[in-house]
């Protein structure tokens, strides 16, 4: 255990219960949450707990969203759930006209998470070669990058301990480091060379595609890229015809600033993976946006091109229902998401003073610094434990990746909720 501080409400594990991404043997129990709104979830017995990292990235309005549960509410009382093949309907009509719309890929696939999402993309890219009689197998993914826990998005992944049981079943991927950047940094040009030269040498090999998360990497410590690198790293692999597979999982509607961060970069991907904020957080699903292009070469007589590969829960129209729901809502106020930098910006600024911390960053709604300490940076440093439970303790729910810490909270967080995040960070850096 981390430190000595009790938080009031904590139960025992639960005996039929297994929790995610979780040691049972060196972690507290979890909280009861017994309701939420707005950007708080309201604990058993406890208090009021602001959730700063949007439920795993997920709660893109705010809990309970009351437009979003009336959109799932009517459309439940019409149509829960039909087979996707063979069959359609409005909601999927729509979130696809929608989404196409707004991603220029005209070509909507449903899948039920991110990671499905991510998995949808590598076989549409690696059969797209197959279709045409060109044998490319060759992956391209980065450094730190964190797809999913389904065995291709593992593959595609860093290998880390998060994978390590599974490792000799992964297929292989080749990698070239991701140039991450912050505030002051002086260096970031020869690393970023560095980078597009590992890049040019891989590509001498024919290259099926190249996965990124557009911007930032989320799992992999909130690290951000310059759009600049990501639009030399198109240019590049634009000329060996590798297709390009934009991850925004994490990033998508609106959490770089921009309602896709491959917009914000000046990127066109053939690909992208959606999922998370997708529908407002509310319902899971996924989603893989597909050009026109790629989906040209699925249309054949030979069976062996099509593309079979499906989920039973596939376009589920109380998802689709919320997905356009949430969509309503970012039409109706983009500055939710185009201002939020600009809230951030000032508390980042005072925090980016403080001694003990290093790095700091932001792009739109994610704000990120790491914790100076004397063990390795990364996911097994225990840093950021003891700042998570001080802020459990004030009423602020973070989740650090190891010593880096961040905020990424959903776009309806009032200022002053929003202060107190930072207030409550502020005071932990110089208590613990
Ligand atoms: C960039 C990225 N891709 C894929 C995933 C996997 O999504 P899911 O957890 O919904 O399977 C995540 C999850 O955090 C992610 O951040």
């Amino acid at each position: 255990m981390d430190n000595n501080i009790k938080i009031s409400g904590e139960r025992e594990w639960h005996k039929n219960l297994w929790h995610p991404f979780t040691q049972i043997k060196s972690s507290y129990p979890p909280q009861h949450i017994v309701n939420a709104n707005g950007a708080i979830l309201f604990r058993e017995n406890g208090s009021p707990l602001i959730d700063a990292i949007s439920s795993w990235w997920v709660t893109l309005h705010g809990h309970s969203n009351p437009y979003i549960a009336k959109a799932i509410f009517e459309q439940a009382k019409e149509l829960e759930q039909v087979i996707f093949a063979d069959f359609t309907h409005s909601q999927a009509e729509r979130l696809a006209e929608r989404l196409s719309k707004a991603t220029g890929l005209q070509k909507l696939f449903f899948s039920d998470n991110g990671s499905t999402a991510v998995e949808v993309a590598i076989k549409i890219a690696l059969q797209w070669w197959y279709n045409q009689g060109e044998s490319r197998q060759q992956i391209i993914a980065f450094t730190g990058a964190y797809h999913g826990d389904t065995f291709g998005a593992m593959s595609i992944g860093e290998r880390n301990l998060f994978n390590e049981p599974f490792e000799d079943m992964l297929f292989p991927v080749n990698r070239i480091p991701w140039p991450e950047t912050w505030w002051g940094d002086t260096t970031i040009e020869s690393r970023e060379k560095e980078s597009i030269k590992k890049l040019e040498l891989l590509l001498e090999t024919p290259t099926a595609a190249l996965i990124l998360e557009p911007l930032v990497q989320g799992a992999g410590g909130m690290r951000m890229v310059r759009p600049e690198f990501l639009q030399q790293l198109q240019k590049i692999i634009n000329q060996s015809k590798t297709l390009l597979i934009a991850d925004e999982v994490m990033v998508g509607f609106g959490r770089t600033g921009s309602l896709f961060a491959s917009k914000r970069a000046n990127i066109s991907p053939d690909l992208m993976a959606l999922s998370k904020g997708l529908t407002g957080g509310c319902l899971p699903m996924g989603v893989t946006m597909a050009s026109q292009k790629i989906f040209n070469n699925f249309v054949e007589d030979d069976p062996r091109k099509t593309f079979w590969h499906g989920h039973s829960f596939t376009a589920n129209p109380l998802g689709c229902a919320a997905a356009n729901a949430s969509l309503d809502l970012l039409e109706n106020n983009p500055n939710a998401y185009l201002r939020f930098e600009s809230r951030h910006l000032p508390h980042l600024k005072k925090i980016a003073q403080h001694p003990k911390i290093k790095r700091p960053r932001l792009i739109g709604t994610i704000a990120a610094f790491d914790l100076k300490t004397d063990s390795q940076d990364g996911y097994l440093n225990n840093a950021g434990k003891a700042i998570k439970r001080y802020a459990l303790k004030h009423n602020v729910f973070i989740r650090p990746l190891g010593n880096v810490i961040y905020l990424l909270p959903p776009l309806c967080i009032t200022d002053t909720q929003l202060e107190h995040c930072y207030k409550v960070i502020n005071s932990s850096l110089d208590e613990i």
